[in-house]
């Protein structure tokens, strides 16, 4: 109806009725010409296939809306918390496997330099596996992660000259997991050592090796005793309590 020409000027100037003008429009464009309702088959037919495959999808993986779906062969339910009744059952993970853990996570400090594999990079970095330094006892070992080392340093016969930095912003806690760790994955321990280094054993060597400054040189560590060790009680793998040690016996692995 762009057009000035086709507008209807009876209907404009009213000297037409609307109802008439509408029936003259009806009558000759009839709404939905019959038997032309193909488009709507179509969707009939797609909307009942979607219908029946979504439904055969859904009976086929939903399992009857059962919630077992969600639950795999692996799962395990998490414990109740236990108001320490007789039957309580307590998962223990031993307290040596979380230490180890923890160990490792800290170790995360040192692998740019000794490498996840603790075997160092020959000529920069020495090696953890195969260091004296990480077999013998543990005074030494706490003094070089107390304060470092200012090569040139031997390990394994080799000679490094670089700098060890210093760890003693970490906490007790870690400097005890950490060189547990270096001990019982990269070193050979003899039978009868466990490896183990626990907070006090690090507390102490705080106290021990308080008066140095500065990163340690070599002939300054081979001063320390080879075998000597940090004074502290060994714990039980199992618990993380302390062995023989009567009036303190209290847990070896938490902190204050
Ligand atoms: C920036 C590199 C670097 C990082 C990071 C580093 N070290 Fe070292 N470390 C050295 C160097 C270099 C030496 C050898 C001494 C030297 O040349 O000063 C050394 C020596 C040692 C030694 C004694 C020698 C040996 O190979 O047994 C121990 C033990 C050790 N590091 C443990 C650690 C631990 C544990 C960490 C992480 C908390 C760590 N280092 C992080 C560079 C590093």
């Amino acid at each position: 109806m762009a057009h000035e020409e086709e507008k209807n000027i009876d209907y404009e100037r009213g000297r037409v009725s609307t109802v008439d003008l509408h029936d003259s429009v009806r009558r000759e464009n009839p709404l939905m010409p019959g038997g032309e309702g193909s488009a709507g088959a179509v969707v009939l037919v797609v909307a009942s296939l979607i219908l029946i495959l979504g439904g055969g999808q859904l009976f086929s993986t939903a399992n009857g809306f059962s919630d077992s779906i969600y639950v795999n062969d692996n799962y395990q339910p998490a414990p109740r918390p236990s108001l320490g009744g007789e039957d309580e059952v307590v998962v223990q993970v031993a307290w040596i496997e979380e230490w180890m853990s923890d160990g490792k996570k800290v170790y995360n400090n040192c692998i740019a330099c000794h490498q996840a594999s603790g075997l160092g990079i020959p000529g920069q970095f020495p090696p953890l596996v195969g260091s004296e330094w990480v077999d013998g006892g543990t005074s030494r070992l706490g003094a070089i992660m107390l304060h470092g080392i200012n090569g040139p340093f031997k390990v394994a016969g080799q000679t490094y000259n670089q700098l060890m930095p210093a760890w003693n912003n970490l906490s007790d806690e870690k400097i005890a997991q950490v060189v547990t760790y270096i001990r019982r994955e990269f070193g050979s321990l003899p039978t009868d050592d466990e490896g183990v280094v626990t907070i006090d054993m690090i507390k102490a060597a705080r106290d021990q090796f308080s008066s140095q400054t500065g990163p340690y040189t070599e002939a300054q560590l081979l001063a320390i005793p080879e075998g000597e060790f940090l004074p502290g009680s060994s714990v039980d793998l199992e618990t993380g309590e302390f062995l023989n040690s009567g009036a303190d016996a209290i847990e070896g692995s938490v902190e204050g």
